[in-house]
């Protein structure tokens, strides 16, 4: 199936999917965390996904439960070598899950706190990938959001503070295997691993400990989300590559013509693709408002989709978008700036746990949003942004994350 398709549509494979391979679980691995190329002047690696500050603040485990090829146990994933290592015995549960884990010290010795968005981020796109990389192979594939964060933490072994698990990806429907079976050898983080207390204050605010605590946050989310809503059509523009190529060709640019103009097929089909919401425990956390500085056909200015299409709801500048973008030049001269804001509401304010399922959800998105720009062979960047500037730049007081979408100069 053309990947433009699996992005308008349900992402959720079938119900009664097929049990993973380990050709499957390899795939997987490969769209979410690979690694898929090298640059030969500097030597950095290209990523299946973005990065905020290329930082790379996860690691994915494989909690394997009758995967035809992987015996059964915890797995880490090494996306240099695209191998796995056994690190624990066989957890109990139903179901082959994937743990993606964040590594704040990664994102927090450069962005100080404010890296623990950025661990958010990263692990929603990392999830936004495997979630589609599953549907590709026809497995269900969906998110839990909540868990019990100490279990899971045995699971994988990892050192408190330094590493917390942050979301669940089971391969199929039932209980995900994520009770650990048994001791769990430690990963090595690598030299410098700092701690930031606030970040581990804010993270551990959120945790949910044994079942009654996830079931009654889950609780609290349940009817928040329906099922995915129908997306527009998929523009005649997005073509029909695999996502094994998407994923290939997709990467950030900072240097977008500020002459440019995409069709308003196309910045409509990119809002709905960035709309919908995690399949999952967390149901809808976030919407959409984009800033039009070159869609055709659009006076410039902020918009939010409705049934119809896109409503005008404020003015804005070219100027006003590169502050809030921290005075960076995507921000100004994209030809629209989608920004993600919390759902309304005072959940994602006022509850931990809903505050990192909303920055997951962020991301998400991201990773959608830039799969959904390289198939329209537009191009795009996730900018960091200026709080205190959104309510004069777009009329909300939050957002969760933003992004640029235009056309290379
Ligand atoms: C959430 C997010 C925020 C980002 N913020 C910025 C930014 O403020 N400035 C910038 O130049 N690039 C930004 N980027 C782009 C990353 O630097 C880029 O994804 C990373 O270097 C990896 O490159 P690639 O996307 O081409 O694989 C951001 C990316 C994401 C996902």
């Amino acid at each position: 199936m053309a990947a433009a398709t699996l992005l308008s549509g349900d992402v959720v494979g079938p119900a009664a999917g097929r049990t993973p391979s380990i050709g499957d679980v390899s795939v997987t691995l490969a769209r979410c965390a690979g690694v898929k190329g090298r640059s030969a002047r500097s030597g950095e690696l290209f990523r299946a996904v973005s990065s905020a500050g290329n930082r790379h603040p996860y690691e994915v485990y494989v909690s394997a439960r009758g995967v035809d090829g992987l015996p059964d146990g915890v797995w880490h994933y090494d996306p240099r070598a695209h191998a796995v290592t056994l690190i624990g015995p066989p957890a109990v549960g139903e179901v082959t899950a994937l743990v993606i884990s964040g590594v704040p010290w990664r994102s927090c010795w450069r962005y100080s706190e404010r890296g623990y968005r950025h661990v958010g981020w990263d692990c929603g796109t990392v999830t936004a990938h495997a979630v589609l990389a599953a549907a590709a192979q026809g497995l269900p594939a969906r998110v839990e959001t909540a868990f019990d964060d100490a279990a899971v933490r045995a699971l994988i072994g990892a050192r408190d503070g330094a590493e917390f698990p942050m979301v669940l990806v089971p391969l199929g429907d039932g209980t995900p295997a994520v009770a650990a079976g048994g001791e769990a050898a430690q990963g090595d983080l690598g030299a410098g691993a700092e701690e930031f207390p606030l970040v581990v204050a804010v993270h551990e605010a959120g945790n949910l400990r044994g079942a009654a605590e996830v079931a009654q946050w889950r609780r609290t989310r349940a009817g928040r989300d329906p099922a995915l809503r129908p997306t527009a059509q998929v523009p005649a523009e997005a073509g029909d590559e695999p996502l094994e190529l998407l994923v290939s060709r997709r990467r950030s640019t900072r240097r977008l013509d500020d002459a440019a103009v995409i069709p308003p097929a196309a910045a409509r089909w990119i809002v709905d693709v960035a709309s919908a919401a995690m399949p999952g425990d967390a149901g809808t956390l976030h919407e959409v408002r984009v800033v039009a500085h070159g869609v055709e056909g659009l006076d410039p200015g902020v918009y939010r989709p409705t049934a119809d299409g896109l409503e005008r709801t404020a003015s804005t500048s070219r100027e006003a978008t590169f502050r809030t973008c921290l005075d960076q030049a995507p921000g100004r001269d994209a030809a629209a700036v989608l920004f993600l804001t919390p759902a309304p509401g005072p959940a994602v304010a006022s509850d931990p746990r809903t505050y990192r399922a909303a920055l997951l959800a962020a991301g998400y998105a991201l990773g959608r949003i830039y799969l959904a720009v390289t198939a329209l062979r537009l191009d795009c960047s996730g900018l960091t942004f200026v709080d205190s500037e959104l309510p004069a730049t777009i009329g909300v007081q939050d957002a969760l994350a933003v992004i640029a979408v235009g056309v290379r100069r």
